[in-house]
């Protein structure tokens, strides 16, 4: 019988004579010993993902900088990568799987037609009078607002009002880059083709039917205001006081299914004072003010999180949220990677 303690140790690299190991790479070969515990670690993963702080202030400053020294016809998109420094800030990702980039469009600009390989969605964080044209559909851009460009729509974002327009954008991109299949295709302006498109699910429940046929596109609804995500987390605290995690999904009206296929997105409501524990998922997550004022303990760690602060959390770790301010409820905007880990089959939630 073999004692599993006995393959505790496993051989190393330099454990193996050079001439065979010289031999290995002259055919293309690698032993996996001296690696495994690397890939498969015992229990919990090896992550990268830090838990990592992007203050608004600064970041609005610069960003604003960036309006003065690139002209949009130099940056196509304006936009300010919130890196995680331990994937390294050269890497351009918050997570594994998730990338978050700050971006402003001032007006009169226009960030022109395009569409790609990797999902994107904007969460709209300040400054009001632009757009974004999305599968012909011409979606305002208010604070709060989530817009979807899911992968092969084309879309541009132009802006008519008067101040500076800010939003965040949460893609997939590492993933998809990382499986060598991101692209982007440009083409010239599209034409507005569906302005009525985000009002035709406004009641939850009721879904728009032609002759007895449902809509059958993939992504029916592309905006989702903040004034109807609000609206309906308020109800939800109001109606079930007991009730100790205020949260919603934003799914695909047609399917009940997540709005994208790989990344989740949700807002959570924090009752005054509330602190709301998040038990450790496979998941690395994202968090967003959108009003309001929290605390974020990750382990030792906090942050203090100011409307519009961004923060980002590994996998497998616990997080805990408290809403600091003890008269007012807080609103959160959070992104997972929950729908690819469900996908994927890794998918867990750890005691
Ligand atoms: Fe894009």
């Amino acid at each position: 019988m073999q004692d599993a303690g006995r393959f505790d140790t496993l051989g190393r690299l330099e454990d193996l004579p050079a001439d065979y190991r010289e031999a290995l790479t002259a055919q293309n070969l690698v032993p996996l010993w001296p690696s495994l515990r690397g890939v498969l670690p015992p229990h919990v993963p090896t992550r990268k993902t830090q838990a990592t702080h992007w203050r608004y202030g600064p970041l609005r400053e610069l960003l604003i900088r960036a309006g003065e020294l690139t002209p949009i016809e130099k940056a196509e998109r304006r936009v300010l990568v919130l890196a995680n420094p331990g994937h390294g800030l050269d890497k351009m990702q918050a997570s594994a799987a998730i990338y978050l980039g700050m971006q402003l469009l001032l007006p009169g600009e226009l960030a022109p037609a395009h569409r790609h390989t990797p999902n994107a969605v904007r969460m709209v964080v300040e400054g009001e009078g632009a757009w974004t044209l999305v599968g012909g559909e011409k979606c305002p851009m208010s604070r709060g607002d989530l817009i979807l460009t899911p992968t092969g729509l084309w879309h541009e974002h132009g802006h008519d009002g008067s101040g500076p327009v800010i939003w965040l954008d949460v893609l997939d991109l590492p993933l998809v880059y990382y499986t060598e299949t991101s692209y982007h295709t440009e083409a010239p302006s599209q034409p507005v083709t569906e302005p009525e498109g985000d009002k035709s699910y406004q009641r939850g429940g009721l879904a728009p039917t032609r002759l007895f046929v449902r809509a059958d596109k993939p992504y029916p609804m592309l905006r989702y205001p903040w004034a109807d995500a609000r609206a309906a987390l308020c109800t939800l605290a109001a109606t079930q006081p007991e009730l100790d995690c205020v949260q919603i999904t934003y799914v695909n009206p047609e399917t009940g299914a997540d709005v994208e296929n790989i990344l989740g997105f949700y807002a959570l409501m924090l009752r005054p004072g509330q602190t709301l524990q998040l038990p450790a998922r496979s998941p690395a997550q994202v968090f967003h003010m959108i009003e309001g004022g929290a605390t974020l303990q990750v382990g030792p760690q906090a942050f203090v999180l100011d409307e519009a602060d961004t923060s980002a959390v590994p996998g497998y770790t616990a997080a805990s949220l408290t809403n600091r301010s003890a008269s007012s409820p807080a609103f959160v905007f959070v992104a997972d990677e929950s729908p690819l880990h469900r996908k994927l089959g890794v998918y867990e939630v750890r005691a």
